[in-house]
């Protein structure tokens, strides 16, 4: 496992009410525990997808959100390292030459000790399944290409979440356009997590491409109580 740094959080922009949700403020009890454990676990080794079903207001996008907030750094390419290593060596090595440059000699050379310099933040994407279909549909027929683009453009996250997905009607098109995402991030194996309202054999039955893919990865039904209602009672 990667040792966190804090200056490595992981990056992503959220609206006020996701803002509040991480790890450290959901509650874990029997219901939820399994679902919890595998979601930390996934935050630190984020592959392939997780499908996160259940009920409305049992946790889904705070668990999905947290993970975002906690991906673990990423560690740069070789060809990358060999570089950074190049260029801190021969500062550390020029303010050493340099008479009362010690203190920032030492100072870089503690960087380079703390192999800090080897990791980026992960940076994660939030994006709602309707502004995708939404963002998908505003393109005419043939601009295909403009489709691909926008698609491409969310695999260059290093975990991206789909929130509510199944909530829309499925057209033919938005089928379609649903199974041109989960296909491209299943052979190019970028992480996602997909949020639901319905089981994954749900799912099978109108879309089985796009099911059969999910499934691959890890499927778990997130089986607690409406925590929005039970907050309401308790004000
Ligand atoms: N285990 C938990 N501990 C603390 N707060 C929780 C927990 N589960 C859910 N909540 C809170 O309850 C509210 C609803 O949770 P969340 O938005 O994750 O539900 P959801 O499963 O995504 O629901 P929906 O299907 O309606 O989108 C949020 O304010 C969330 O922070
Ligand atoms: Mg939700």
């Amino acid at each position: 496992m990667v040792r966190t740094y804090p200056e490595l959080l992981s990056g992503v922009d959220l609206t006020p009410i996701h803002r509040k949700m991480s790890f450290e403020n959901f509650e874990v009890t029997k219901r939820n525990r399994k679902a919890y454990e595998i979601s930390k676990e996934y935050s630190f080794n984020p592959e392939g997808f997780l499908y996160l079903f259940g009920k409305t207001g049992c946790g889904k996008t705070h668990l999905a959100v947290s993970i975002l907030k906690s991906l673990s750094p990423i560690l740069y390419p070789k060809n990358v390292l060999t570089e950074k290593e190049r260029q801190l060596c021969d500062l550390i090595e020029h303010y050493e030459k340099i008479k009362g440059m010690k203190k920032e000699a030492d100072c870089h050379r503690d960087f380079y000790e703390s192999d800090q310099w080897r990791y980026r933040s992960a940076k994660g994407f939030f994006l709602k399944s309707f502004h995708y279909i939404s963002r998908l549909s505003d393109y005419s027929g043939y601009e295909a290409i403009s489709k691909m683009n926008y698609i491409n453009s969310l695999k260059n996250y290093d975990c991206i979440v789909l929130d509510d997905f199944g909530m829309e009607k499925f057209t033919e098109s938005v089928k379609h356009y649903f199974y041109m995402l989960i296909d491209e991030f299943y052979t190019g194996q970028k992480p996602m997590i997909i949020t639901s309202n319905r089981s994954i054999v749900e799912i099978n039955r109108i879309m089985p491409g796009v099911a059969s893919r999910i499934a691959e990865g890890k499927v778990i039904h997130l089986d607690d109580i409406d925590h929005r209602i039970n907050k309401g009672r308790n004000q």
